[in-house]
């Protein structure tokens, strides 16, 4: 059965990279640009590192975002691009992103958190320095289910 292991051996050590793999994956795709929307134009942030800001959704988020009558869908992601803080057009390059995606229970206010670097390297995932912040600010009037700006 020569040929059986020769067929075998390279489906187990991909399988093999992809369980070991530690390394947290962006929740939003390198193309996300193709399919969000803008939410929130270029403004600076004084809360995220006075870097200027942009926010965008996905279409899941889209309307939960803007109108806030109904809660975000399990999966639906909320994205900041932020770039420097000179860089008052936003015109780029992204320096990071910091992303919510949500989730399907209410640990860590309901979201996954993440920063992600410009080469989308995962720089923290769930840091409790969000979640703190977004729970004080994640509540009306400015805030709807634990994201923290007016739309
Ligand atoms: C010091 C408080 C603070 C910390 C820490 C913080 N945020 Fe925020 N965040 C805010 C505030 C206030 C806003 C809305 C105003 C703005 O954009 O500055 C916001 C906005 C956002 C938005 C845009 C959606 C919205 O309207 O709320 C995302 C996404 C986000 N934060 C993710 C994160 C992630 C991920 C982290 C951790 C890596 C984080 N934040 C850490 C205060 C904070």
């Amino acid at each position: 059965m020569r040929w059986l292991h020769f067929a075998l051996a390279p489906a187990f050590a991909l399988g093999g990279v992809a369980a070991c793999g530690e390394d947290a994956t962006p929740v939003f795709g390198a193309d996300y640009a193709a399919t969000f929307t803008e939410v929130r134009n270029c403004r600076s942030s004084s809360d995220h590192d006075l870097h200027r800001i942009k926010v965008l959704v996905d279409p899941a988020a889209h309307d939960p975002y803007t109108l806030r009558t109904t809660a975000f869908p399990v999966g639906a992601i909320v994205l900041k691009e932020e770039f420097d803080f000179g860089d008052t057009a936003c015109a780029g390059p992204v320096i990071e992103w910091t992303v919510m995606q949500k989730l399907g229970s209410a640990e860590d206010l309901g979201w996954i958190w993440q920063r992600v670097a410009a080469d989308r390297s995962v720089t923290t995932e769930n840091d409790p320095l969000c979640i703190t912040c977004h729970t004080s600010c994640g509540i009306a009037p400015d805030g709807y289910d634990g994201t923290c700006a007016m739309p």
